[in-house]
């Protein structure tokens, strides 16, 4: 019953985002990424869920947050529609929250139950591509929270100018076995 939180944010500010894009493009952190989530429980906002290739789902059980109780997922059998985040409170298994930043602010500054265990924090340092248009969205006071209410459990893996590293949560006690899952795929990243 772990939660785990995944994003790759900008290293100057944090940003995740341009419109409906990540502005940026490394094979091995898309992979990182699509490797950490494989196989697992993983919930998304509405936007995200429909920014994100269906290959990348493929072998995941998916979980769209959204405000429309009629919303169709793209795999009604597969992806299922959740309109009240509480529902997570009680979840019986692991659960990967991948975004975007409307997501992870709400379990970060949710109640308790809700807040990640572990927070895999990648860091982007390179150039952010200035040819996209639309909204900048930044995860900065996700980020202060993870300072605050997070400690770093793990150096960072560098690989292709993303520094990766796990954050675990004051306090708790976590699964070994994730954290165990977690840093063999940092490790082989
Ligand atoms: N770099 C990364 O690691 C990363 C990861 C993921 C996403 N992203 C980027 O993040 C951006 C999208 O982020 P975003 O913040 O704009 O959108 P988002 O979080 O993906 O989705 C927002 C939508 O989710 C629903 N939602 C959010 N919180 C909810 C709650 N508590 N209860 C019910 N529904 C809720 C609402 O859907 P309705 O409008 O349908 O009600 C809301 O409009 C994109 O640019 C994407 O590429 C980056």
């Amino acid at each position: 019953m772990t939660k785990v939180a995944i994003w790759c944010r900008h290293e100057t500010d944090n940003l995740i985002g341009i419109g409906t894009d990540i502005p940026w493009h490394i094979p091995s952190d898309s992979k990182f990424f699509a490797d950490v989530i494989n196989g697992q429980d993983v919930v998304f906002g509405r936007k995200t869920y429909e920014s994100v290739s269906p290959k990348v789902l493929e072998n995941c059980a998916v979980w769209v947050l959204t405000g429309d109780k009629d919303y169709e997922t793209r795999c009604p059998k597969a992806d299922k529609v959740v309109t009240d985040i509480r529902a997570f409170k009680e979840f019986e298994g692991d659960l990967y929250i991948g975004g975007g930043a409307q997501v992870y602010q709400a379990f970060m500054d949710g109640a308790p139950k809700l807040m990640p265990d572990i927070v895999v924090d990648c860091v982007y340092g390179g150039a952010v591509n200035a040819a996209l248009s639309g909204e900048r969205i930044d995860i900065t006071p996700c980020v202060d929270i993870m300072k605050k209410k997070y400690f770093k459990l793990t150096d960072d893996f560098d690989r292709d100018g993303v520094k990766a590293a796990l954050w675990v949560k004051k306090g708790d006690f976590v699964e070994q076995s994730v954290l165990k899952r977690l840093r063999l795929l940092l490790e082989s990243r």
